[in-house]
């Protein structure tokens, strides 16, 4: 009888675990379901969102090309519609400044502005870093590589940011409270303005770091996603896989992309069990 019921349990629990072939990913007790906003694109990388215009930018890597390894291009958020961005070389880094509803690109020579009518980029900043990542608050910040230093862009020119002259930094944001977090290959800082003091905040090797449209902070890593709260804590949102970058919709949804493509995880009143639960 015991054998029976043991016998019966696993045929039950198996079936469960092919029966629900759901892959979802479960942030704060609720299950998000994968949507697939773009496939068969290499390597997906620095995204940001224009939460006017729901367009999406983002970079990849140009296979064959000789000149340019990494593109820029964009999906419109309602349609899926998607475009490459020409007029750039190298596009890697991308931010957006929300009042005056400009479009920046970091290419391998300085600062581009995206022109929404003719979907190229102007150099707005000629001979310029070559930058590896942006971020817009009051100003324009900007990375740069191999260098690993941080710059402001205001009125056409780049100057390097005083307060983290001294320290290297390849992600950079703030959270328009005078206080200036970064990602170095020692982990992620938070450098506070008011005391001229600067945090640790753990040894994440993040990917990505930006924020939502009310200032909140939000990283990712190659195994996950989290957020930091205005008293610099650190939580984690939910462990994923081969992830490459992370932005925020309006609505909060989380848009991630990893080796191939861009995904969108929206709440689902589905249940999974899978194999590790069963
Ligand atoms: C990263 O930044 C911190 C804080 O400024 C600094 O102490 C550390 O040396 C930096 N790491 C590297 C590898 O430069």
């Amino acid at each position: 009888m015991k054998l029976v019921i043991s016998l019966m349990l696993l045929a039950f629990s198996q079936a469960r675990v092919i029966e629900t072939d759901c892959d979802v990913v479960t942030i704060h007790n609720i299950n998000h379901e994968k949507q697939v906003l773009l496939k068969n694109i290499n390597g997906p990388y620095q995204m940001t969102i224009d939460y006017d215009t729901n367009t999406l930018f983002f970079s990849y890597t140009a296979e064959g090309e000789t000149n340019d390894i990494f593109k820029s291009g964009y999906i419109n958020l309602k349609t899926n519609e998607y475009n490459t961005i020409t007029g750039i070389a190298g596009g890697f880094a991308s931010a957006v400044d929300k009042h005056s509803q400009k479009v920046y690109l970091g290419g391998r020579d300085g600062v581009y502005e995206f022109n929404a009518a003719t979907h190229k980029a102007n150099h707005i900043e000629k001979d310029g870093k070559n930058i590896w990542h942006m971020f817009y608050s009051d100003k324009l910040y900007y990375t740069d590589y191999p260098n690993e230093n941080v710059y402001t862009f205001k009125d056409g020119v780049s100057a390097l940011l005083p307060e983290l002259q001294d320290t290297k930094a390849l992600l950079i944001a703030t959270d328009g409270k005078d206080n200036l977090y970064f990602k170095n290959s020692s982990g992620l800082f938070c450098y506070k303005k008011a005391k001229g003091e600067t945090v640790f905040l753990g040894d994440y090797n993040l990917n990505s770091l930006t924020a939502d449209i009310n200032n909140n902070l939000y990283f990712s890593t190659p195994q996950g996603f989290y957020n930091i709260d205005e008293n610099q804590v650190v939580n984690k949102l939910a462990d994923v896989s081969d992830v490459y970058g992370l932005v925020v919709e309006s609505d909060n949804n989380l848009i991630y992309s990893s080796s191939n493509s861009i995904i969108r995880l929206t709440p689902t009143k589905k249940i999974c069990i899978t194999a590790k639960n069963v």
